[in-house]
């Protein structure tokens, strides 16, 4: 990692001039809080827009973007420098497979971790997922409960939840707003529920919501910034909500040893041992006991009693 080079954000010209000006003032803010890196991991389904979002932030086509993932999956991590402030982007692959959470992903994008970033910390989870998504069920849970086996609860600190699609009409004559807070709060629900977090927590874990629109067809405004249907400016309202993540003086998610490697099978397994032997010595030694004992007393017994 240290014998790659560095790009510079040269991409960053290519946004209109209100888009970067307020891009200059955020990273302006992080050097100014002293953060000179930000490291963002990008978690999600297949096919939700992760590939896109990271080359929308990025402001070029940086990753392929594949609608049908056809080759081996792998992590891909985008750096780019601008003025001493390094932005690292990993792009992952989608953590359901067959309908099921795949624990081999996560293993691979553990292991990149553990090559490109050991010792240095993810500053930025964005959780990707569509906008244009009717309904959240048990697999949205599953997921955000295996990413909280693997990184730990207090990566949802440094969480934000990303809804790409975001230029759409709502059906059932639904205000778009009403719409989207339906679908978020849905949304966020599941994400609590699966990383087990209390009702009395929920504040400790304000995950914030930031919309995306990926499409070439998305809405401008007169300074030729794509807006979703609210008008916001998505490319620099999503980088300031990352940018409040990153400064909300929660501690980044360091990877080390124990986070690349876990709690693996074998020691999750040790600790039902002595639970296991208890259950044993109750439910089968016991009874066996039990009925020897029985057995013995009724041997002992001469045989005419
Ligand atoms: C990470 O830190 C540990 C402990 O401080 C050190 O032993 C190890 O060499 C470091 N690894 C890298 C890749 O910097």
């Amino acid at each position: 990692m240290s014998a790659q080079i560095i790009k510079e954000w040269s991409a960053i010209h290519q946004f209109p001039a209100a888009t970067q000006e307020k891009l200059v003032d955020l990273l302006a803010k992080l050097k100014n809080q002293d953060v000179n890196t930000l490291t963002i991991l990008v978690l999600g389904k297949c096919g939700v827009g992760k590939s896109s979002t990271v080359n929308s932030i990025i402001g070029e086509r940086v990753v392929t973007v594949s609608a049908f993932q056809s080759e081996t999956p792998r992590p891909v991590m985008v750096s780019r420098t601008r003025a001493g402030f390094t932005l690292n982007i990993i792009d992952t692959p989608g953590l359901v497979e067959g309908g099921y959470v795949s624990d081999q992903v996560l293993e691979i994008i553990k292991s990149f971790l553990g090559r490109f970033l050991m010792n240095k910390t993810i500053d930025v989870l964005l959780y990707v997922d569509r906008l244009d998504a009717y309904r959240v069920d048990n697999l949205d849970k599953q997921i955000v409960k295996a990413i909280t086996d693997s990184f730990g609860k207090e990566i949802w600190h440094k969480a934000m939840v990303v809804l790409t699609h975001a230029q759409l009409s709502p059906p059932d004559a639904l205000s778009y707003e009403e719409f989207f807070s339906r679908r978020s709060e849905s949304l966020l629900k599941c994400v609590r529920q699966g990383a087990r977090i209390s009702k009395k927590d929920v504040q400790k874990f304000a995950i914030p919501v930031a919309l995306v629109e990926n499409s070439g067809r998305c809405n401008k405004n007169e300074f030729d910034e794509k807006i979703i249907p609210s008008g916001t400016p998505w490319i620099p309202n999503l980088v300031q909500v990352i940018t409040d993540v990153a400064l909300n003086g929660e501690k980044g998610i360091l990877v080390d040893k124990k986070l690349i490697e876990g709690p693996n099978a074998n020691d999750r397994g040790k600790i039902y041992i002595p639970l296991i032997l208890a259950i044993q010595y109750f439910f089968v030694i016991k009874p066996i006991q039990k009925s020897i004992k029985d057995d013995v007393a009724r041997e002992a017994k001469p045989s005419w009693a």
